[in-house]
């Protein structure tokens, strides 16, 4: 085995920092490929145990992950969404065609109260995606309506009829989704206007209070954060935010977006080049909280990175418009890096959506078209392990790895990465170790507590490239990590392509 690597890594335990919102830790399920039907919804007469329709294995999955919101029907397929088609008796409701996603007949079976009734079900915030891009400003204000408003209404009497008495909850809306693109190939001014507009009819009702999402950037286009931001800024009728959001996109990859590379077998290159493009994310983010600072010192916008996730080739046989892929170790460690970031901007990123929850990209879950099986990924442990960061309060954490390094293209790339959150008398540690040979010991330093007890675990297959399968669903599954006491802190070895959490009591 080679030389382990030695590291240093201080948790000030004593210092808080940014509360760590647990809605950094949302999800998002689109009508796309096998997410929507075959993934959440097998219907009701299904052999496949379900309650309304609703698959009970993977929501017995996701409740795992406690998933704090769940962002709905898009994507792309949110703007040429017609929420009225999804109501009413399923046996009557108009069929379309999915034009972003296979070009597949979409039979509207789930729909708003399915929706609602997933969410129920796993006790997750909804996150509604209006359609702008093919919709009206009447269709999103009544469709807020529908699902919020008590009382009698044109909506709420509509809902009623539909079988559904009290409104729901509704915290977060989204305004479209990427407007420059799928969304409407829409210019940053254009849209910001738009936004403005379809946002000043999402009202309020009753005591439902929504967090409208404006639809943001891809990657680094700074400009179009600029745009929003200049529209938040603009003088209305009242100091009321036209939004109180703007979101962004990031996908990695180690390829290209027209060869992004196999999920399951990929080189070493393919690799470092796919860890250089997840930590990339870092300074994107920062660049756009430096723009939307210049307009908003006092950070009353938030940042919602809500589509976020590796891509890659789609699994061979599958249909190219589903976006079916399997997941290794290689997709954990892309999670726990981006994971690092957002507990580090916690104080403006309010919320990231991994893309997607079930069966399309870096997926929770997989589900076996013909044997029904359901899988558990590398991505799916790691929500898990970092559910102890749900509303915790972040420290600062130094790391002190100056071995903990490998050379990309002439670049030097730290290989160690790691956050801390503290709650509830206890702290947490998240540790990546990215390194494909190198073991690194590490030295935590514990500065401000005296650890009463300790223990961890650790995500560590024996290859990158592990993942799990209905014939071996646990290749990649967290076991406990041996540690031992020091006069600082503890000291534990991460092996080689690692992801660990360690809590201090
Ligand atoms: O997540 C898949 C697609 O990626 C979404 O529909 C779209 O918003 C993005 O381009």
């Amino acid at each position: 085995m080679p030389d382990a690597t030695r590291a240093t890594v201080i948790v000030n335990v004593d210092i808080p920092g940014p509360v760590i919102s647990r809605h950094l830790y949302g999800h998002f399920a689109e009508h796309l490929g096998r997410c929507i039907y075959g993934g959440f919804w097998v219907g009701e007469d299904s052999p496949i145990p379900n309650e309304g329709g609703i698959r009970l294995d993977v929501v017995e999955a996701l409740r795992e992950l406690e998933i704090p919101n769940l962002r709905w029907p898009g994507g792309c397929f949110a703007d040429e969404y017609h929420w009225r088609d999804g109501i009413g008796p399923r046996e009557d409701r108009p069929r379309m065609v999915n034009t972003h996603w296979g070009d597949v007949e979409e039979n509207n079976h789930f729909g708003s109260h399915e929706f609602m009734a997933l969410c129920e079900l796993l006790g997750t915030a909804p996150y509604v995606s209006g359609n702008v891009g093919s919709g009206t400003v009447r269709e999103m204000s009544e469709w807020v309506e529908y699902l919020t408003r008590p009382g009698t209404s044109p909506m709420a009497d509509l809902r009623r009829a539909n079988g559904r008495d009290e409104p729901w909850r509704v915290p977060f809306w989204g305004i479209g989704n990427e407007p420059w693109g799928c969304g409407g190939r829409m210019r940053a001014e254009a849209y910001a206007d738009l936004a403005r507009q379809y946002a000043t009819f999402c009202r309020n009702h009753g005591d439902n209070t929504l967090t409208r999402i404006a639809a943001g950037a891809a990657d680094d286009d700074y400009a179009w954060t600029e745009a929003l931001m200049r529209a938040v800024d603009a003088p209305g009728p009242s100091n009321a935010l036209p939004f109180e959001a703007i979101s962004v996109h990031y996908y990695t990859f180690g390829g290209t977006w027209e060869a992004k590379g196999s999920a399951t077998q990929f080189g070493d290159d393919e690799y470092w080049r796919t860890v250089v493009a997840a930590q990339a994310i870092e300074p994107i983010l920062r660049r756009h909280v430096a723009v939307m600072d210049r307009y908003d010192p006092e950070r009353k916008v938030g940042l919602v990175l809500d589509e976020w996730g590796t891509w890659w080739d789609v699994e061979p046989g599958t249909n190219p418009g589903f976006l079916y892929q399997q997941n290794t170790m290689r997709d954990a460690i892309v999670a726990s890096l981006h994971f690092d970031t957002f507990h580090r901007l916690a104080d403006r990123l309010t919320m990231a959506n991994i893309a997607q929850t079930v069966n399309v990209l870096q997926a929770m879950v997989l589900t076996d078209e013909e044997t029904g099986a359901l899988v558990r990924t590398p991505t799916f442990h790691v929500f898990e392990m970092n559910k102890v960061h749900h509303d915790a309060t972040s420290v600062p954490v130094h790391v002190r790895a100056p071995q903990a390094q490998h050379d990309v293209a002439g670049t030097s790339v730290p290989t160690l990465s790691a956050t801390a959150s503290v709650t509830e008398g206890r702290c947490h540690v998240s540790l990546t170790n990215a390194d494909l040979e190198h073991p690194v010991e590490v030295d935590l330093d514990l500065r401000g507590v005296s650890p009463q007890d300790v223990s961890a675990r650790v995500l560590a297959p024996s290859s990158v490239r592990s993942f799990n399968s209905a014939a071996d669903p646990d290749q990649v599954s967290p076991r406990p990590l041996e540690v031992v006491e020091t006069s600082t802190g503890v000291r534990f070895t991460l092996p080689a392509h690692s992801f660990a959490v360690v809590e201090i009591r």
